[in-house]
């Protein structure tokens, strides 16, 4: 497979994310402290509200690897405004992301994505961490 989109960091086709997004927030659902968290902000049961973050997520993605543009949201702010989110599940949570990945995706593309939402991921933790101490929006990271 080449990559569509000379900008593209990896290989990987929409499918795959859209098969990995689905994956991922199933495990999401079903975890016991994250779990709470997503069913209060999303819906506590599956269903197309569930749909609809898993549709924006993909985007998101897509957006990050480089595929597309559509996505146009600011996460970093999205998780420091929602205050049941702390610093310590963000290692939980990219945990079980590399764990659905390497399930999903072919070595290579596991790897790859997994170092992105590893990078993302500090970036987001660190300004859960200043939530309340710093004046202003989060910048827009990602
Ligand atoms: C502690 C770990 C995390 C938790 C508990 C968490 C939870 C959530 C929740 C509950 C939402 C729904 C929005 C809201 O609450 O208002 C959300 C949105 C989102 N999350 Fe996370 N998240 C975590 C880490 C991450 C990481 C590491 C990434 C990316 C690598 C990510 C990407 C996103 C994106 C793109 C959105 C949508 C933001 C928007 O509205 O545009 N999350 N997250």
């Amino acid at each position: 497979m080449t990559a569509q989109n000379p900008m593209q960091k990896f290989d990987i086709a929409p499918e795959d994310i859209d098969r990995l997004v689905a994956a991922f927030y199933e495990r999401i659902r079903a975890h016991p402290k994250l779990g709470p968290i997503f069913g209060r902000a999303i819906a506590p049961v599956d269903g197309p509200d569930w749909r609809a973050h898993e549709a924006k997520i993909a985007s998101f993605w897509r957006n990050a690897i480089g595929i597309d543009r559509a996505y146009d949201g600011n996460p970093t702010k999205a998780h420091v405004a929602n205050t049941d989110i702390h610093p310590g599940m963000f290692s939980t949570w990219l945990d079980l992301f590399a764990d659905t990945a390497r399930a999903e995706l072919t070595p290579a593309q596991a790897a790859s994505i997994e170092a992105l939402a590893r990078r993302i991921g500090e970036g987001m933790r660190y300004a859960v961490t200043q939530r309340g101490q710093v004046k202003g929006e989060p910048p827009k990271l990602f």
